[in-house]
């Protein structure tokens, strides 16, 4: 059946996330029959790079042999279980090394399935914390400007980006947002170092005033991403703990997109040298392949549950918690980033992408061109009405998936990507940079 076919049938019986239903009636949903690497193929033969690793989720390429193999083994053997009163060994064995590779000492695991119930379970968490250590007036929550945590309630209330919030406003729990250490937002001619000490110091001052009826800071360590690729300093993020800990308020990394290596380190927290007191993980722990995601705290946490009383556990639960096939994905990928040596393949990667998209940066239309890790994004001067769609159907000509966020323009590739896939990245961007 050819792309026409079930691009019709998709748009009468799915309602497809994130979108305005009514733009494809000019705008062709893309229907995908098969991945491989970092391509995907339609139905007709096209193929498009995935440069967004489709939605900053797989990391080792579609369809990989490894984490496929994994699966067919795994399912085989056991397809899932409840983990209430039971336990399997691929989520015994992905707490374990989750816990030896997380910095910190984050010896506990709490499983669900997407990034927004791992943020709600680490607010819920947070505040249960307390309420079990006899402080129950700490309910509140403080997130970044321009931060996303993803689109449940409790996620929302947390989130900074007008488009997805503002509708559901009357829905959401009132929480504040200090001012973001990104440095598109600092005055001019104020470097992005001073610019993150003011965001910290203007976190300090509120924190000094609200800290008694505050559970946690919750943010994504280094970049936010869903705010237009934000990079900012390590140095907000010693400070943001440092204040935490004077403060009695916990801090949640939210690393959903910037875990997995995608800023260089397997962590991005790693890169200040803190540990924070829950780590939400998700996106590339299955390397794309099935839905799960992780909260891991500490000991520490975890013993104020700890308790006769019923009412003192984490009553929390989802029925696919710790899926058996998800947590034996997420430990392929562990194995093949232990094996495979690959963040010091994504080091050479980086430096070869960096380099190949020299012209990029220089183009007449490109401002802030930056780069972190495996993560480029740049923003595009005078863009025309419509530029997200535009950009996104003129790179769809060019055999590049790219989806920008407002007028930025980001890349999030697999880690699969070689030289020809480079090579094609650039020159379709600069040709889609050229007919805007
Ligand atoms: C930092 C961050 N947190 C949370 C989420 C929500 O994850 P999910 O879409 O799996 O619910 C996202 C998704 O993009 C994210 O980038």
């Amino acid at each position: 059946m050819s792309n026409e076919r079930w691009l019709n049938r998709s748009r009468q019986a799915v309602w497809h996330p994130c979108t305005q239903m009514k733009v494809h009636e000019t705008l062709p949903i893309v229907p995908i029959a098969r991945g491989e690497g970092a391509w995907l193929y339609d139905f007709d033969g096209r193929r498009y790079l995935d440069a967004i690793s489709s939605w900053w989720v797989n990391l080792f390429g579609h369809a990989n042999p490894r984490i496929n193999a994994a699966l067919r083994d795994q399912m085989e053997r056991l397809e899932h279980v409840i983990l209430a009163g039971f336990t399997h060994r691929p989520v015994v064995e992905l707490s374990e090394r989750l816990a030896r590779l997380a910095p910190g000492r984050l010896g506990h695991a709490f499983y669900a399935s997407d990034g927004a119930s791992a943020v709600e379970i680490a607010l819920k968490m947070s505040f249960h914390y307390w309420a079990n250590r006899g402080r129950p007036e700490k309910t509140g929550f403080v997130s970044l400007e321009n931060g996303y945590h993803g689109e449940t309630l409790g996620a929302l209330s947390v989130t900074d980006v007008p488009l997805f919030k503002t509708t559901y406003a009357p829905l959401l729990r009132p929480t504040h947002q200090a001012p973001s250490p990104d440095p598109r937002r600092a005055p001019p001619g104020v470097p992005p170092l001073q610019h993150a000490m003011e965001a910290a110091r203007a976190l300090e001052v509120w924190l000094s005033e609200n800290h008694a009826t505050t559970a946690a800071l919750i943010l994504e360590p280094l970049v936010q991403c869903a705010g237009g690729m934000a990079m900012y300093d390590a140095e907000y993020l010693r400070q943001a703990r440092r204040l935490c800990d004077r403060y009695q308020v916990h801090l949640i990394a939210d690393e959903i997109a910037v875990g997995f290596g995608r800023t260089g380190t397997l962590f991005a927290c790693e890169q200040a040298g803190i540990a924070p007191d829950f780590l939400c993980l998700s996106k590339g722990i299955t390397g794309g392949y099935l839905p799960l995601s992780a909260v891991l705290t500490t000991d520490e946490v975890y013993a104020a549950f700890y308790d006769e009383a019923l009412s003192r556990g984490f009553l929390h639960s989802h029925s696919y918690t710790g899926n058996p096939l998800a947590c034996r994905a997420a430990l392929a990928v562990l194995d093949i980033f232990e094996e495979g040596q690959v963040l010091e393949a994504n080091r050479r990667l980086a430096r070869a992408l960096t380099e190949a998209a020299e012209p990029i940066a220089r183009h007449g239309r490109v401002r802030q061109f930056r780069h972190l890790g495996m993560i480029w994004a740049f923003e595009v001067a005078d863009p025309p009405a419509d530029f997200a769609r535009r950009f996104f159907a003129l790179a769809l000509e060019q055999g590049l998936l790219l989806r920008p966020l407002g007028t930025t323009v980001y890349f999030m590739p697999p880690y699969v990507i070689g030289e020809p896939e480079i090579d094609h990245l650039v020159r379709g961007t600069r040709a889609v940079l050229d007919r805007l």
